[in-house]
């Protein structure tokens, strides 16, 4: 058994990482996890544990979650709207979420004196500097580190910006609750992390536009073109659900190492552009569902004001520099694209499997 602290809360404990996190903490620790949300369905299979306690709640009712995090040892905190296509469409909900509430909670720890394991997001370092037209040196200047690098964001208006700011204002909270409270913290900056269970397929199970592993799924499930938005040129580092788990443990286990500290969570070496994951998508349906139709299957590029609307710009490139999870934490990311994608894909063909995909997959 796994040593960490014992009575761990989980607010978005129903969330994509949330379930993933919650399923490792009871096969392989003897801690009791409490997790909160506003939906069970991704822990479904986890409730009637002995050791975990699933509750149904709003985290906006500060005064039920203050009384969790006085029975907690720690508190992971992943509530969020992390979906960039309401970042320029529902801007003031998207900053209500990702900075109202959970300062809230930043609060609320420091004052009980509990640990605030926050995830925040590599979307905080916004674009690189070689987008702006500055000359970059090579690799180097592209690696994102979490104590050196620069946060850039673009114009008020470009509402994209509204999550990676109100995320940023957060880390600065954090830290100035940290400096100036003794709130004892660790920040964790996800780089695209994948896997089942990840987002929705719209229609079936969400509505509106997911993240593109789901976007692709959908499109390759449903013979829909997969959407190149503004030619598929940006690029990100995918980093498989089960190596952000290993991290997330490695944080729990090392509480010395982790305090005080922002963490990068991904895995360099698996960067590709949106073009290219496309591609590799397409021939790993190909390889998983040999009996589909084909015919259907196209890219197509599609401007990002017709695809997410006025206000959206993106991150163009971003590499986790990974030295300070290696140096602290002990932890490095082990598994390529390739095998990332693989299984998260079967995952999907399995769960979204049911008679009515079938029908519309031909
Ligand atoms: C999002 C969130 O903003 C981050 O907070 C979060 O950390 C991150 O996902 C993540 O999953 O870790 P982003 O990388 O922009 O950031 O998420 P996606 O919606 O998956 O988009 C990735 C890229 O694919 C973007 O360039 C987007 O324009 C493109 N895309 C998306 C397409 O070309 N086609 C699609 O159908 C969907």
């Amino acid at each position: 058994m796994i040593t960490i602290p014992h009575n761990l809360l989980l607010l978005g404990a129903g969330g994509f990482i949330g379930s993933h996190l919650a399923e490792r903490l009871l096969s392989t620790t003897d801690s009791q996890v409490v997790g909160v949300d506003l939906c069970s369905a991704k822990v479904e299979h986890l409730i009637g544990h002995e050791r975990f306690t699933f509750l149904e709640m709003d985290v906006s009712d500060a005064l039920a979650v203050r009384r969790l995090v006085q029975k907690s040892d720690a508190v992971v905190s992943l509530v969020a709207l992390c979906n960039p296509s309401m970042y320029n469409t529902i801007p003031i909900d998207v900053i209500e979420a990702n900075f109202n509430r959970p300062y809230e909670l930043v609060r609320t720890c420091a004052e009980e004196k509990k640990w605030l394991i926050h995830f925040s997001t590599s979307e905080v370092y916004g674009r690189t500097v070689s987008s702006l037209g500055v000359k970059g040196r090579g690799m180097s200047s592209y690696e994102l580190s979490e104590d050196a690098s620069p946060l850039i964001m673009g114009p008020v208006h470009a509402q994209r910006w509204s999550y990676a700011c109100a995320k940023q204002l957060l880390e600065r909270a954090i830290y100035a609750y940290g400096h100036e409270k003794g709130l004892a913290y660790t920040v964790v900056r996800p780089f695209n992390f994948v896997g089942p269970r990840m987002d929705y397929i719209p229609g079936i199970d969400g509505e509106g536009i997911p993240r593109v592993l789901a976007c692709f799924i959908d499109a390759l499930m449903f013979g829909k073109p997969l959407c190149l938005v503004d030619g598929g040129h940006s690029k990100r580092c995918f980093t498989y659900i089960d190596d952000a788990i290993d991290a997330m443990m490695c944080i729990l286990q090392r509480p010395e190492s982790a305090k005080g500290q922002v963490f990068n969570i991904g895995h360099p070496a698996n960067e590709v552009s949106i073009a290219q994951l496309a591609d590799m998508m397409i021939r790993l349906y190909r390889e998983l569902r040999p009996e589909a139709r084909w015919d259907a299957i196209e890219t197509r590029v599609v401007p990002s004001s017709e695809f997410y609307g006025q206000g959206y710009e993106d991150s163009d490139r971003r590499v986790p520099d990974t030295t300070k999870t290696r140096e602290l934490l002990g932890w490095e990311p082990k598994t390529d694209l390739v095998d990332a994608l693989r299984a998260s894909m079967a995952a999907y063909i399995e769960h979204y499997s049911t008679e009515q995909v079938c029908r519309a997959a031909g």
